[in-house]
Formats: structure tokens, C-alpha cells, sequence
């Protein structure tokens, strides 16, 4: 199989030369920022060991936050922009590594050799009235930061009309044909925003004729030359190694194996700034543009073209193996040290990201710092706390993904919860999302951490007083490390952040003078997520029984159906799920009675180590019931049967993909009606596995 490189080292793969210059500064990197650490880090009294109540842990726990620190770990992440499978990226590895090493955890530095992406060159001119501009690409300013590209396009040159295609989706292509507008062979101008991905847009240009594929993010004026990298690969982690991980010797499939190639699309695209999609489109004539996108578009523009512009349009990009890091402390259980509760965000970024993601690098640094603290003073938790900063999760969630494919076995049988936090902060307000046995414990944890926004109030009285209340999102999105863990592993979910949609999204922008300016200027809301993070992992890790409510699920499944039962014809039953979801309900509520009895028992001084134990069990794999071997039609690899990616042509419904995937691809089809009773089937087993874990029993009916 053709490997351009052996798994090499980066550190000596790239300019020999600067090599040691750049390790040595690493090492004095690395140095000063331990030495400032130690300065933080002010152990409580080493005197009284062993069993800190929970209370009493959850108050030194919040007693020891400190936005200071946080600011300086942001700071010191974001000094270089480091994208994956770069020097300045292995370097943020080794100084999250150092930083583990420095408060005495346990810490672990783990590689793959995963195929990435770089451009080597890209240029766009547009001509119109003979008059030719050459757009400049990158950012101003912006000489450190890897020119603006979508990873594992192809390369390509185009010399073709312009078109402005709206948000790219279906609709927007039949509006186009309503009109006689033909986009064969255009170059395609797309805005960012019509809830696709990157690869869905530029994937369904494809299919409709369209050459090449421009694409913008509409800004405010401030921001207007900002451009928004991203990855346009479709599914998850290395395309070489679909299902296993990339180790360096593993087997690997080649560059032009099918099953890698279908994993990008099949014509070149790049992004732009809006100051440069705006130049472009003032020049489309035509006249024409469809009624529907008028409410949305700038008053300039007065046509959709194609033309009369002309832009020519050129990508060159290379694909690479490249060595990615993941990094790992490890805070061992002394009860139950085979029981892996599991805090991650990943650390490489598109540029400086200092929201996206070192936010959350830097409140999982903290969040280290005090459990540091919490060490020190006696502490152990009962389960294992494992902190992972995960590599190259712009390119496809390369690093959560390769390390979930290879710890599969050992996460099946001993993971309890995985909590995810990527941008950390973004702007104000609390937005969460998680499977639902999570949503007692994420509300009871928000009422013991204080607001950033406010002096007086709890995170958990601004939230409910918020726009949309106490609302959790469910976990059906594939864009962060968490779809590894849930939809692949079934591992119970958590994903947190503070704010939502900022400006200088996968820009050159993302600084730490931004989140210092704009985003977070006294590092509160750091310290809110902080907060919250680190206190549900202590609950995770630490409550006897584990704090999960199965009821809760239930009654979302129940919803789901119903909502469901409208969209279907009357032929079709939905019994199989409504039958297995009252036996996931007995299942849940005999769940919370016993955990009743044995929390009483724990009270009355009665410990019963082995009855936790096996109820606990069950607790952790009833999620796992949820996976099915044969996984969604057409992407195998994601299991999870009740949440999952269901993009498929525009449903908004964020559960069972399965089902939504054979309702919108087979409906009115020859054995379409089948086809979606067979899906439903399945999902029903799924929620009956589910039940069968949780109650515990083998079902033996004699
Ligand atoms: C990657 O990990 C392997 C196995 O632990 C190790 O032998 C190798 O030296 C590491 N490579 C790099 C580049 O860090
Ligand atoms: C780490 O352990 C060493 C030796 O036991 C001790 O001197 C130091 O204070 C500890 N550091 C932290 C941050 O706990
Ligand atoms: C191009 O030239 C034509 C004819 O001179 C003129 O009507 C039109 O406004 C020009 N278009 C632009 C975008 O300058
Ligand atoms: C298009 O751009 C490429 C690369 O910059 C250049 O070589 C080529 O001559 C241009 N073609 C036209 C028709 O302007
Ligand atoms: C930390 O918060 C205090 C206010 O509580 C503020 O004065 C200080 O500037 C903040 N530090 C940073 C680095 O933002």
C-alpha cells in the first residue's frame, strides 16, 4: 500500500535546522510555566486524610477556581497557531503534558499516524467587464497562520462562470431549476449556514453539476476579511484505518482504495472572507433571484448569475501522514479503579484557538490544577479520572476517534460517562447538551456554581431565566469528540460550552486578545465551566451509586415516538418501540428504587459494596444497549440507534437516524413501508437490550 512517508516524526520530519532551537524552547516553555504553576498551587493542610465528604469536596473544589490561572494557560496555548501534525502542535502536547507532570498526576503522552491534510497553494481572480481581480486570500496580518483552506479537498484548477447557490441545499438547487438556472460547470458561491456540513455542501454542488465550490460565512463589519477553515472529510477519524486505529505499524488502506476516496468529495473547494464573496456577487447579473432567499440577502445583489463574472479558480493541497498526540493524566479510583469516568477536549486548532478550542484546554488544565489540590489534601476519587486533550479533532475527530476504535473492548465493559468541552467559552449563557439519564445531574450541578454574569445568582437561576429555560440539547451533532465516545461506544455523554456562534470562528481572529476583548474579559465564564466540568467528573467519579436517572430517559423516548407516530402512515406501527420502551421504564424505575434503598442503607452506616457494584453495572451499560453491530444504513460505523448523524434530506428530527434515514430515502418506494417497519424493529431492540441491562436479569422465560 503506497505511504509516501514512514510514520515519521514531525519534530525531526520538519526543518532539521530549528529542530533543537524549537525543542529547547519548548523545554523553557515548558519550564516557566511549571515554575508559575507551582506558585499556584497552595496544597490544603497535608494533615487530615481519607474520606472528605462529597460536600465537603465540592467546596474545596469550588474554593480553589482561579481565573488567573486559567488566563495565563490560555495564554500560553495560544502564543503560536497549531494545527495538527505541526511542531508548534506537538509543542502544546508537551506543555499540557508538563503541566500534568508538574501537579504529580499520572500523565501519558500517546501518538497515531493519521493521514492530514495542508494546502500548498490557492489563488482566485474574477473577470468581469475585462476587468481582472486577483482576491487576496489569507487574513491580513495573518503570516503564522496556515492559509485558509478546506482539508482534503482535492486539488484543482477551474476557469468558469460564477453562481450564487444560497445555502446549497436541495431547495435552494430547486429554486434555481424553477428558474432556469443551470449551474453545470459553474463555479458555485455558497454561504455557510444551511445546518450542512462542509462535506454535505460541497458533496451536493457535486451532484448537481457545479465545478468548483467558494464558500463564505457572512460576518459583521468588523470581521468582514476573517475566513473560516474547516475540514469538508465526511465521517470520523482517520480515513486509512476506518474502524481500527492508526498505531505506526497498523494496516492501512490506500490513498485510492474506495473506501477512503468516498470519504472526500469529488471536486475542489476553498473558503473565502465575506469582503471577498461580496466583491464577487456585486458583479452577478441576471436579474433573477429566487423570492424565497430575498429576506436574506444583502441589497447589492441584483442577480445570481451565472455570470457574467468569471472566476478562475486553483487548489493545490497535499495529503499526509502525520504523527497526531494525544495527551492523558490519569487519577487512579481506589475503590473501583476499572471504572473510567473520562473529561476531553481536543487542543489542536485551525489557528491561535483561543476559543476554538483552548478555552476548554485551558479550564481542563485548571480543572487538573485542582484536583491537584483535592489530591493533596487526602483525596482519591472512588472511580478512575481519566483527563484527555485529544489531537486533530478539526480534521474528523482523528484523535478522540483512533483512541475510542482502540480502547473499544475496555470502554464497553468499564466506561461511565465521557464529558466533552470544546469551546469552552464563546460569548454568555450556558449551552448544554447530553443523553438524558445525565440531566438530573447536570441541573443539580449548575445550582452550585456561580454565575458569570451576575453577583448574586447560580449559573442554574440565569439559565432558567434565560430565552429557552432549562433546556438540554441532545447529542445527535458529530462535530466534536464526543460522537466517537457516544456513537460509536455508547458511552453516556456530556458536551458544555458558554455561549453560541462567535465571529472569529476557525479565523485567523481566534486570539486570546478576542476572548480577553470580547469573549470572556475576566475569565468568569471560564470559571463557571470550570466549575461545572470538574463537579459533575467528582459526582461521576465519587457517588456511591452513580448519578444517572433512566426515567428521564424514558419519558424522552416516549416523546420521540410520538412525535414520530404524526410523520408516518397509519400501515406502519410503532408498537415494537412503545412495547420496548414500557419494559425500559420498568426497567429504570426499579433502577431508582434500588438506588433509593441502597443510598439509605449507605446513610445507616450499612455499606454493601458488591450490591453497588452490580447495580452500578447496570447503570453503566444500559447506554450500550443502544448500539446495534450493524449500525445506520450506509454508515456502519455510527452504532447508536437513538442518536446519531440524520442528515438526510432536511429533517429536523434529532433522534432515532435510523428510522428518519429509511423514512426519507425509501418513502413511497417499492418496499419503502418495509424498509422503515424493519428500522423500527430494530430501534425497538435496541431499547429492549437497553432494558434487559438495566434491569439487570437474564430473560429466561420458561
Ligand atoms: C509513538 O508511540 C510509539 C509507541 O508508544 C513510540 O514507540 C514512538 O516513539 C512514538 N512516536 C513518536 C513520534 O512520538
Ligand atoms: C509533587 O510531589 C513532590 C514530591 O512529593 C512535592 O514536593 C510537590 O509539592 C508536589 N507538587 C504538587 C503540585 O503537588
Ligand atoms: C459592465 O459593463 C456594462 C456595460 O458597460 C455596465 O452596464 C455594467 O454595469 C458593468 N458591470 C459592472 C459590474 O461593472
Ligand atoms: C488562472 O490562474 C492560474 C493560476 O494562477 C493561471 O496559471 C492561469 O493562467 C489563470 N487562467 C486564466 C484564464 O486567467
Ligand atoms: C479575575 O477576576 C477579577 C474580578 O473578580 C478581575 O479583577 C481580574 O482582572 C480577573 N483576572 C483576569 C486575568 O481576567
Amino acid at each position: 500500500m503506497p505511504q509516501p512517508f514512514p510514520s515519521t516524526i514531525i519534530l525531526a520530519s520538519t526543518a532539521p535546522s530549528c529542530t533543537l532551537l524549537s525543542l529547547f524552547s519548548c523545554i523553557l516553555l515548558v519550564s516557566l510555566f511549571s515554575l508559575h504553576l507551582h506558585h499556584h498551587v497552595s496544597p490544603l493542610s497535608q494533615q487530615h486524610h481519607k474520606s472528605l465528604s462529597l460536600d465537603a469536596l465540592t467546596a474545596s473544589f469550588l474554593s480553589s477556581s482561579n481565573n488567573n490561572t486559567i488566563s495565563d494557560y490560555l495564554h500560553s496555548l495560544t502564543l503560536h497557531p497549531h494545527l495538527a501534525g505541526t511542531q508548534p502542535s506537538l509543542s502544546t502536547a508537551l506543555l499540557v503534558l508538563s503541566h500534568f507532570i508538574s501537579l504529580n498526576l499520572s500523565a501519558h503522552l500517546s501518538n497515531y499516524t493519521t493521514l492530514l491534510s495542508y494546502p500548498l497553494h490557492s489563488s482566485l481572480s474574477s473577470h468581469s467587464n475585462s476587468t481582472t481581480t486577483h482576491f487576496s486570500l489569507p487574513e491580513p496580518h495573518s503570516n503564522d497562520v496556515v492559509s485558509p483552506y478546506h482539508a482534503y479537498s482535492p486539488s484543482g484548477s477551474v476557469y468558469s462562470t460564477a453562481v450564487f447557490v444560497n445555502y446549497g441545499r436541495d431547495k435552494d438547487y430547486n429554486a434555481l431549476e424553477a428558474l432556469g438556472v443551470s449551474v453545470k460547470g459553474c463555479v458555485a458561491i455558497v454561504r455557510r449556514g444551511g445546518d450542512m456540513s462542509r462535506n454535505a455542501v460541497v458533496t451536493k454542488a457535486a451532484k448537481n453539476g457545479v465545478a468548483a465550490v467558494v464558500m463564505y460565512t457572512e460576518a459583521e463589519a468588523n470581521y468582514k476579511n476573517g475566513v473560516e477553515r474547516g475540514t469538508v472529510m465526511d465521517g470520523m477519524g482517520d480515513p486509512l484505518t476506518p474502524g481500527w486505529a492508526s498505531v505506526a505499524d497498523a494496516e492501512r488502506l490506500g490513498f485510492d482504495d474506495p473506501d477512503v476516496v468516498k470519504r472526500f468529495p469529488a471536486i475542489p473547494s476553498m473558503p473565502v472572507s465575506s469582503e471577498t464573496a461580496e466583491e464577487i456577487m456585486r458583479t452577478l447579473e441576471g436579474g433573477r433571484v429566487p423570492e424565497e432567499w430575498k429576506g436574506s440577502l444583502k441589497s447589492f445583489v441584483k442577480g445570481i448569475g451565472p455570470g457574467p463574472t468569471k472566476l478562475n479558480f486553483t487548489y493545490k493541497g497535499e495529503k499526509k501522514l502525520a504523527t497526531i498526540y494525544n495527551v492523558f493524566a490519569v487519577i487512579r479510583g481506589s475503590e473501583e479503579p476499572d471504572r473510567y469516568v473520562l473529561l476531553g477536549n481536543h487542543r489542536d486548532a485551525w489557528t491561535y484557538g483561543a476559543v476554538d478550542p483552548n478555552s476548554g484546554t485551558a479550564t481542563l488544565l485548571d480543572i487538573a490544577r485542582r484536583y491537584s489540590i483535592l489530591k493533596n489534601s487526602g483525596w482519591n476519587p472512588r472511580r478512575t479520572i481519566v483527563l484527555c486533550s485529544w489531537d486533530a479533532e478539526e480534521f474528523g475527530m482523528i484523535g478522540s476517534t483512533e483512541w475510542v476504535e482502540q480502547n473499544l473492548a475496555t470502554l464497553d465493559s468499564k466506561a461511565v460517562a465521557y464529558i466533552n468541552v470544546d469551546c469552552a467559552v464563546q460569548g454568555p449563557g450556558l449551552f448544554a447538551g447530553a443523553t438524558p439519564q445525565l440531566d438530573d445531574l447536570l441541573v443539580e450541578v449548575t445550582k452550585k456554581v456561580k454565575d458569570p454574569d451576575s453577583e448574586y445568582a447560580t449559573v442554574y437561576e440565569n439559565w432558567a431565566s434565560s430565552n429557552g429555560g432549562v433546556y438540554i440539547g441532545r447529542l445527535d451533532r458529530v462535530d466534536s469528540d464526543f460522537a466517537p465516545f457516544l456513537h460509536h461506544a455508547g458511552v453516556p455523554s456530556i458536551d458544555l460550552y458558554y455561549g453560541k456562534d462567535f465571529p472569529v470562528y476557525h479565523t485567523a481572529f481566534d486570539s486570546y486578545n478576542w476572548m480577553r476583548n470580547f469573549g470572556d474579559p475576566f475569565f468568569q465564564r471560564h470559571m463557571a465551566v470550570a466549575g461545572i466540568w470538574g463537579l459533575l467528573a467528582l459526582h461521576l467519579a465519587d457517588d456511591p451509586i452513580i448519578p444517572f436517572n433512566y426515567l428521564s430517559y424514558a419519558s424522552q423516548l416516549k416523546d420521540y415516538t410520538s412525535i414520530l407516530s404524526n410523520l408516518l402512515e397509519v400501515s406502519i406501527s410503532l408498537y415494537p418501540i412503545t412495547a420496548a420502551i414500557q419494559e425500559f421504564e420498568a426497567a429504570a424505575k426499579k433502577a431508582e428504587d434500588e438506588a433509593k434503598k441502597l443510598r439509605e442503607h449507605e446513610t445507616n452506616g450499612y455499606n454493601m459494596p458488591l450490591k453497588k457494584r452490580a447495580l452500578n453495572d447496570r447503570l453503566m451499560l444500559a447506554e450500550r444497549g443502544f448500539l446495534d453491530t450493524e449500525g445506520i444504513q450506509g454508515s456502519r460505523w455510527f452504532r447508536h440507534l437513538v442518536y446519531g448523524p440524520h442528515r438526510v434530506g432536511e429533517s429536523r428530527l434529532s433522534y432515532f437516524p435510523s428510522i428518519v434515514k429509511a423514512i426519507f430515502q425509501s418513502a413511497g418506494l417499492p418496499g419503502g413501508q418495509a424498509e422503515i417497519q424493519h428500522e423500527i424493529w430494530r430501534v425497538a431492540r435496541g431499547i429492549q437490550r437497553a432494558a434487559y441491562l438495566l434491569n439487570g436479569e437474564i430473560n429466561i422465560k420458561l
